[in-house]
């Protein structure tokens, strides 16, 4: 047929995908077209608004460089990037869930010691903390040489790599000991917003929307014969808990960070006095379990 109404344009089109020999990208297009279609019909689409919307997404494009993703922040802030977690993230009973990775991970962050200071380099000052725990199978079972890559930003809201100026602050990976555990000194993680000053921010706040995200750390851990898990250490108490601006909160992951105001304990763990300290157990699931989530690409090392 050569002539098309808004009743048969869709499976026009779609008659059209016939020579994709892939299943899955077919299955995917197929999806893709119909979807893009409904909505059209459904919103009455007006060719002004369609063009608002190519004008949206040609600025989302431009605003991406090698550091700044911009489609990555569209994502996250329309819930598809928790989506796609919550779709091929089924946790086992008992293991740490997984959340956003968001874009501000970086490869190849210095390893440090057990115990080491991760706040040498930091340009802000922050609240002293202590972060403690163990790497354990989902049965208690401690997981020796698993690999605790975090990060976090500045008590200003600002990871380091938004900053040209600075490298690997804030960040860096652990092993977990013989006995499965693992130390490092850092600051209390404060909340931040993310980035407003391209489309997404004038999109959030065209929409009513703040930019907030609760405070947290950032740790993806990994281990030989284990699922590797992306995950937050969120802040109890924190007042953005329930409005994330990217839905990334799980109650599972909302971690105590208790004040210690101990001379004792703050020598003995080479701290100043008063100090934070959160106690934290990452628990893994074996391998093959479920899908785990493929190995970040070198491409995800953007902001
Ligand atoms: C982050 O937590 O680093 C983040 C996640 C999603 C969007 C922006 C930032
Ligand atoms: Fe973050």
């Amino acid at each position: 047929m050569r002539q098309h109404t808004e009743e048969t344009l869709t499976d026009a089109v779609i008659a059209r995908l016939g020579k994709i020999s892939d299943p899955r990208f077919k299955q995917l297009m197929t999806s893709l077209v119909k979807h893009l279609h409904a909505f059209a019909r459904e919103t009455k689409l007006t060719e002004e608004e369609w063009f608002e919307g190519i004008k949206f997404l040609t600025a989302v494009g431009q605003k991406c460089d090698d550091k700044r993703q911009e489609f990555i922040l569209l994502s996250d802030i329309l819930g598809l990037s928790m989506m796609v977690v919550a779709l091929n993230h089924k946790t086992p009973p008992g293991a740490t869930e997984a959340t956003v990775l968001g874009p501000f991970f970086v490869h190849g962050a210095p390893e440090f010691e057990f115990g080491a200071d991760m706040t040498k380099k930091a340009t802000v000052p922050g609240e002293p903390t202590w972060v403690t725990g163990r790497v354990l199978t989902v049965e208690g079972v401690p997981i020796a040489g698993a690999t605790i890559d975090v990060w976090q930003a500045r008590g200003n809201g600002v990871y380091d790599i938004q900053d040209p100026e600075a490298e690997f602050e804030l960040r860096g990976r652990v092993l977990s000991d013989a006995q499965g555990r693992y130390a490092f000194r850092t600051f209390k993680p404060a909340f931040y917003g993310v980035p407003t000053d391209g489309p997404v921010g004038k999109l959030l706040d065209a929409m009513g929307r703040h930019p907030m995200r609760p405070a947290h750390m950032h740790a993806i851990v990994a281990a030989p014969g284990y699922q590797q898990v992306i995950t937050h250490v969120f802040v109890e108490g924190d007042p953005y808990l329930d409005s994330d601006a990217v839905f990334a909160v799980k109650d599972s992951l909302v971690g105590k960070y208790r004040k210690v105001d101990s001379a004792d304990e703050a020598k003995k763990l080479g701290m100043p006095n008063p100090f934070h300290r959160l106690d934290w157990d990452f628990r893994l699931a074996p391998a093959g379990e479920a899908k785990a989530r493929k190995s970040i690409a070198a491409s995800d090392a953007v902001t």
